[in-house]
């Protein structure tokens, strides 16, 4: 590589575009987070122009994501995007909490360049995997010029960090970004735009973050039939500083456990409403005693309270 020549930077955490299975049939009995960033990288070319350079952050199944991980990310990201000649960066990642960790990443960077999280359905080794196709797509966002702040690559469609969620288990086309909609398509290596592409003010700042050990205990429980208000007052015993519900419909929450919510906020415990419904948002209303999370899903709810009281 040339002194300044413009570079994409690909940190690699693992997932299933890093699985392996026995076979290549088998899309379903692999284990995720197996091969380097070299072998991800091997044979890609990327956008003309760049050099690429990879460097593995973790390796891990997503769903053991914790925040040790995810602050060295968000450091490692910040450490590239000061550097000129970064043009962006790709992160590859599991499906299975890819739209936590791009909130995340967009609430502690709000970076003007983009950052690129991009993933698969397949391992690997599958016959028809759709990993090396992924990211192809985010390496040619990541170099368009015309992307900025921290987005998902899927299935040729670009997803904003605070709109993307999984919403399929197994289709490779697994993520949707609900009523706002996608941002734009990658087409033989183009970028359609289809609106303006999503900002956001960071609301924590990288360097700030406390010792993950220190982060404070933010949980989520669910209002549905049946529902009580022993768990809340387990967790509140337990020292937690904050609970999401995800209520049904508009935000509404059985009334036993709205009883032990409202308690647990009256003991200085933040607590914050959402939804169980996929799409749609939370709409406020005078008079609510609990107070709506500003159409986050609950697990994006979690993590802006969590930011947020890191930030008192
Ligand atoms: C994971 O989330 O790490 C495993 C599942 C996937 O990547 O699709």
């Amino acid at each position: 590589m040339q002194a300044h020549e413009r570079r994409i930077v690909v940190l690699a955490t693992g997932g299933t575009i890093a699985g392996q299975a026995a076979s290549a049939g088998d899309n379903l009995g692999y284990r995720a987070a197996q091969i380097g960033v070299g072998q991800l990288l091997a044979g890609l070319a990327g956008p003309a122009g760049f050099a690429i350079e990879g460097e593995q952050v973790a390796q891990i199944d997503s769903k053991d994501m914790d925040f040790g991980v995810w602050r060295t990310l968000a450091q490692r990201c910040a450490h590239w995007l000061a550097q000129e000649e970064v043009a962006g960066i790709v992160v590859t990642h599991g499906t299975d909490t890819m739209e936590e960790t791009a909130f995340f990443l967009q609430a502690v960077l709000a970076p003007a360049k983009p950052v690129v999280l991009t993933g698969a359905m397949r391992p690997a080794t599958s016959v028809a995997a759709d990993g090396p196709q992924n990211l192809a797509d985010a390496l040619a966002v990541a170099g368009s010029g015309q992307a900025r702040g921290v987005c998902v690559l899927f299935a040729g469609t670009v997803h904003g960090a605070r709109d993307v969620q999984k919403v399929h288990g197994y289709r490779v086309d697994a993520f949707a970004s609900g009523d706002a909609g996608a941002v734009a398509y990658v087409e033989e290596g183009r970028l359609r735009v289809l609106r303006a592409w999503p900002e956001g003010a960071t609301v924590q700042a990288v360097q700030a973050l406390p010792d993950p050990a220190q982060w404070p205990r933010v949980e989520i429980v669910s209002s549905h039939a049946g529902a009580g208000g022993a768990f809340v007052q387990a967790l509140v015993k337990d020292g937690v500083r904050g609970l999401v519900v995800a209520g049904t419909g508009n935000g509404t929450v059985h009334q036993a456990l709205e009883a032990a919510l409202l308690q647990a906020q009256s003991q200085g415990v933040a607590v914050r409403r959402t939804s169980r419904c996929l799409q749609g948002r939370v709409l406020p209303h005078a008079g609510d005693r609990l107070p709506a999370a500003e159409g986050l899903t609950p697990v994006k709810a979690r993590i802006a309270l969590m930011l947020e009281l890191m930030g008192r």
